[in-house]
């Protein structure tokens, strides 16, 4: 079994900093979660601690289409976790069809925020808890390799059954202190989904 989880991605709600100025009051009216998102919030966001690495929901969007639609997922080798800044973990069934619109998905996660749980009949397709990602990789991992993936590192190889940390964020670096060995799968910085496509499709069949 692969296990990705997608850590320190960049999957928030707007503050409430942002939220209370006029802008967005008049933009949004009373909603009750709206989701940070540089391409819209880029200005009003300069004001925000990290705010060259918030606000990328985007990244989650591709990385899970990519991951649930794979022939690995379909084949049932494959779970994937998201870990989010504030410590929020989306836990997933591997049965959901990530809305290929990204409104649609923005919509579904601030729906997640608010409500916690996504459920279609009786599956519940999605979860959130409080959880670190240390406590999320100690859960998770029970003895398999834990390999933190990072443009530094070793060459990847991969194991049958292992932990791949991949970050989803768009610039700098994991905040978390993470005691695990970072592999490499090619000397420049990539973007998230082309490491988790090179992990998924490289397991598929192993
Ligand atoms: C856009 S990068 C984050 C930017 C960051 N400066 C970095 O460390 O690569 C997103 C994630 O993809 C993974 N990644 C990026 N390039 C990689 C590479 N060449 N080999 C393995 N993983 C990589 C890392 O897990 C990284 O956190």
């Amino acid at each position: 079994m692969l296990k990705i989880i997608i850590a320190e991605a960049e999957l928030e709600p707007m503050p409430r900093s942002l939220r209370s100025l006029p802008v967005m009051k008049k933009k949004y009216g009373r909603k009750d979660v709206v989701l940070l998102d540089s391409n819209y919030h880029h200005t009003s966001m300069q004001t925000l601690p990290d705010a060259y690495r918030r606000g990328r929901p985007d990244i989650v969007h591709v990385c899970l289409l990519n991951a649930l639609e794979s022939p690995l997922n379909k084949d049932g080798g494959l779970e994937v976790y998201v870990h989010t800044r504030n410590d929020k973990v989306i836990y997933i069934d591997p049965s959901w069809k990530v809305p290929k619109s990204y409104n649609r998905f923005v919509g579904l996660m601030e729906q997640l925020f608010s409500t916690r749980r996504i459920t279609a009949g009786d599956t519940e397709l999605l979860r959130m808890v409080n959880k670190t990602l240390p406590d999320l990789i100690t859960e998770v991992s029970s003895g398999m390799p834990v390999k933190v993936m990072h443009y530094e590192g070793a060459p990847y190889e991969p194991d049958p059954d292992e932990v791949l940390v991949i970050g989803g964020f768009p610039h700098g670096d994991f905040v978390s202190d993470l005691p695990f060995s970072r592999f490499s799968i090619h000397g420049e910085e990539l973007v998230a989904w082309a490491v988790l496509n090179h992990v998924v499709y490289g397991a598929h069949g192993t």
